[in-house]
């Protein structure tokens, strides 16, 4: 049972395309990716930190098979995304000799998964690309769905295309390596699909949860399955967030809010910001009487059994003003003429799109938050 791999699709027509979810499964990636090659040529592109780790056994199973195979690697983090490294990447790329039949394989967090993508997208006007998601987000969520894209001086993710991958192969071993930090950012997103539509998975996780995080195999398995389904389903659903995909941002405007306070930095990550997001929603949607106060100190129990921020004094964010705030989230792209538009929850395993929030109540609610 240790090794079981697990299958799922992203049905999405002539676009499908498998993820699979499993232990060891870079040594498996030349047989994953060979079907479905047109030229036996890969491009891997990573960052300096994964690829000290998973490099080399990707290069090895690649070559057991025939592949011929390149690396380009960018430096960690999120500044990876600019338009600067962008440019040397396309450079790099297209200098080793690609052609239309090339494939590029990202092997890295979400940060090499959307900058991958992109380059896929966009090089000789689309190549295909598949991903191997290293951090738990990305596991859980950036891998899946096909949102690829780079950060401008002007916002995060403002230039990007809908580019699916044509497969997803999700190596749980690799989260041994990833610093406890990175793994619970990740689980906030694990929780989020709980919350967004599936109250049974959330009550799991209150049991489970721990489990999950200590990465044993047969919970972090079932953790991840379940929330690639549930994202696979909205994708499948919705794939340019016209509808239901907007709910996946559950969190994420109050979150957008502290990182853009906190000027996207490795003081705040992206995960942890949505987690503290996902409890000011479920408090603010008490505070309207749009949900039950008990379910809100229930989603904030759960965060802070596991480890993660509750309290915007956690990151030295009290006494934020209140007004800043909401102009950060005024800032955020679901904000349309003015308006904050907020997901907020109805009750664990429901949210919904509140077109215009009562700005007067958040001013208040926000005040008291950061105090
Ligand atoms: N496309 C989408 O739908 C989508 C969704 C959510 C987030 N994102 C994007 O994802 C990015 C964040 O992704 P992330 O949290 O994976 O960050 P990341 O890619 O920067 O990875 C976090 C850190 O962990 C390191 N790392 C990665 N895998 C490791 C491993 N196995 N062992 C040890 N260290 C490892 C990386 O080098 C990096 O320093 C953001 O840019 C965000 O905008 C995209």
């Amino acid at each position: 049972m240790m090794n079981t791999i697990e299958k799922l699709r992203v049905e999405l027509g002539e676009r499908a395309y498998e993820i699979l979810v499993g232990p060891r499964l870079i040594e498996r990636a030349g047989n994953e990716i060979l079907p479905l090659l047109r030229r036996r040529q890969v491009v891997i592109v990573s960052d300096e930190t994964v690829a000290g780790n998973y490099l080399a056994p990707l290069r090895d199973s690649l070559s057991e098979v025939g592949i011929a195979h390149h690396a380009v690697l960018l430096p960690s983090g999120e500044e990876t995304k600019d338009l600067d490294h962008f440019g040397r990447l396309a450079e790099d790329i297209l200098a080793i000799g690609i052609e239309r039949g090339t494939m590029l394989v990202a092997l890295g967090g979400g940060v090499v998964g959307d900058v991958t993508g992109f380059a896929a997208a966009t090089l000789l006007r689309g190549i295909d690309f598949v991903q191997i998601p290293t951090t738990l987000l990305a596991q859980v969520d950036s891998s899946v769905g096909g949102k690829t894209g780079i950060n401008t001086r002007i916002g995060k993710n403002l230039i990007g295309a809908f580019y699916q991958p044509r497969l997803v192969l999700a190596d749980t071993e690799t989260l041994t390596s990833l610093p406890r930090r990175e793994l619970l950012a990740g689980y906030a997103e694990i929780v989020k699909y709980g919350l967004i539509r599936d109250a049974a998975f959330f009550a799991w996780l209150e049991a489970e949860g721990g489990s999950v995080c200590a990465l044993a195999p047969a919970a972090l398995r079932r953790a991840v399955m379940t929330s690639c389904a549930m994202k696979a389903e909205i994708v499948a659903g919705d794939e340019r967030e016209e509808g239901d995909r907007a709910l996946l941002n559950f969190g994420h405007t109050f979150g957008h809010a502290l990182e853009t306070e906190t000027g996207f930095s490795s003081r705040l990550l992206h995960g942890e910001a949505v987690a503290l997001g996902m409890v000011l929603a479920f408090d603010f949607a008490a505070r309207l009487g749009l949900a039950a106060a008990a379910e809100a100190l229930r989603v904030r129990r759960h965060f802070e059994d596991s480890g993660l921020p509750t309290h915007m004094a956690d990151f030295g964010l009290a006494a934020t003003p209140a007004d800043r705030m909401i102009a950060h989230m005024s800032k955020d792209k679901k904000v349309r003429d003015g308006r904050i538009a907020l997901i907020l929850p109805r009750r664990i395993g429901e949210v919904f799109v509140m077109k215009e929030a009562p700005l007067d109540r958040l001013r208040e609610f926000l005040a008291e938050a950061a105090a």
